[in-house]
């Protein structure tokens, strides 16, 4: 392949995402973790998948040895501990923090024209972490979220009406997290927004599951959280870089007085090209909306100032 896509953290979500990237034929994939054998175990038994599969992207895996992820387009980063139950994103932030900080000095050295998709909670705080630490600009440093909750809102949708989930679409602001703001009146079937098709009760109540979307798998799974739609997600926001497909996703991004804030990563929809962040497309909000994504912005500061008192 002629591009290259590093992922660090050959957990769950790394490992999934890496497979994808594979089999989608989108890049060559370096896989890179502390744990001694586990990323080179899960290279080779993906690359040995690749015959059955039929394709040719060279996986590779290592561990710490940033080298490897030299010139790479795109580093998809995972590292991190993910939740546990009872845990919220933000019992995370000291550790991940740290976590997110070596491995971006690492990656920044060796990549140094690469576009970083941060996938490790708590993501918008992560983000931070990693464009803070790298000295990119802002439009190579984003954040997953928007299009993993814009996606489990459509499978919801999809699920409520017993349509297609290609039928549906969806639209997701503000960090990701308790105080996601789901947009109903930009989220439709078929072009038909949900508000003429489902009862405001019903809305609300596939909002509040989205809301709620990575606690329900949490809950589920006991050991551990979501890792297959986290890693959907962030494969699609790697391909619609690589192929400079200019798409219109909800990425987390570092406003600089868009939308009234300042200084801060928030979901936003923003277009998606070569260049990373390309476009920041500012929709207008009602003063119900704008209030919710306010509240979104708080939620992210404070988190920001809790790093700034540990030490960032
Ligand atoms: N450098 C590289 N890898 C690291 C480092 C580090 N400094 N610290 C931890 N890791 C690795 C772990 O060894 C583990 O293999 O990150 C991996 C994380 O994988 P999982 O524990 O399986 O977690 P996962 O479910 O993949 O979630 C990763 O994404 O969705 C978020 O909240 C989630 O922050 C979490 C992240």
């Amino acid at each position: 392949m002629d591009k290259k896509v590093t992922v660090v953290g050959a957990g769950n979500v790394g490992a999934t995402a890496a497979m994808r990237l594979a089999e989608k034929e989108l890049a060559d994939v370096v896989l890179i973790d502390i744990l001694e054998g586990v990323p080179a175990g899960k290279a080779l038994d993906l690359a040995e998948a690749a015959p059955i599969e039929k394709h040719d992207s060279k996986i590779l895996g290592v561990t710490n040895d940033y080298t490897q992820a030299r010139d790479s387009d795109i580093v998809i980063i995972t590292a991190g501990v993910p939740r546990r139950p009872g845990m919220s994103r933000d019992d995370l932030l000291s550790t991940n923090m740290g976590i997110i900080r070596d491995v971006t000095r690492e990656v920044a050295s060796v990549a140094p024209n690469s576009i970083l998709i941060i996938v490790s909670n708590p993501l918008d705080a992560m983000c931070y972490v990693a464009l803070k630490t790298s000295g990119f600009p802002k439009n190579r440093v984003m954040g997953m979220a928007g299009v993993l909750d814009s996606a489990r809102f459509r499978a919801f949708i999809a699920m409520e009406l017993n349509v297609s989930v290609e039928n549906t679409h969806a639209f997701v602001l503000g960090g990701h997290g308790d105080t996601m703001v789901p947009l109903p009146r930009y989220s439709t079937v078929a072009g038909i927004p949900i508000t003429e098709l489902l009862s405001p009760e019903r809305i609300d109540a596939l909002v509040e599951r989205t809301r709620n979307g990575g606690a329900e798998i949490v809950g589920l799974l006991k050991t551990g959280s979501a890792y297959y739609a986290p890693a959907s997600a962030a494969v699609e926001m790697a391909e619609a870089i690589l192929k400079d497909k200019k798409k219109i996703l909800p990425c987390a991004a570092y406003l600089e007085g868009e939308y009234g804030i300042d200084g801060l990563f928030v979901g936003v929809p923003v277009k998606l090209g070569s260049a990373g962040i390309e476009e920041i497309i500012q929709i207008k909000l009602t003063d119900e909306e704008k209030a919710a994504l306010e509240n979104s912005a708080s939620a992210v500061r404070k988190l920001v100032k809790d790093m700034e008192r540990l030490g960032l």
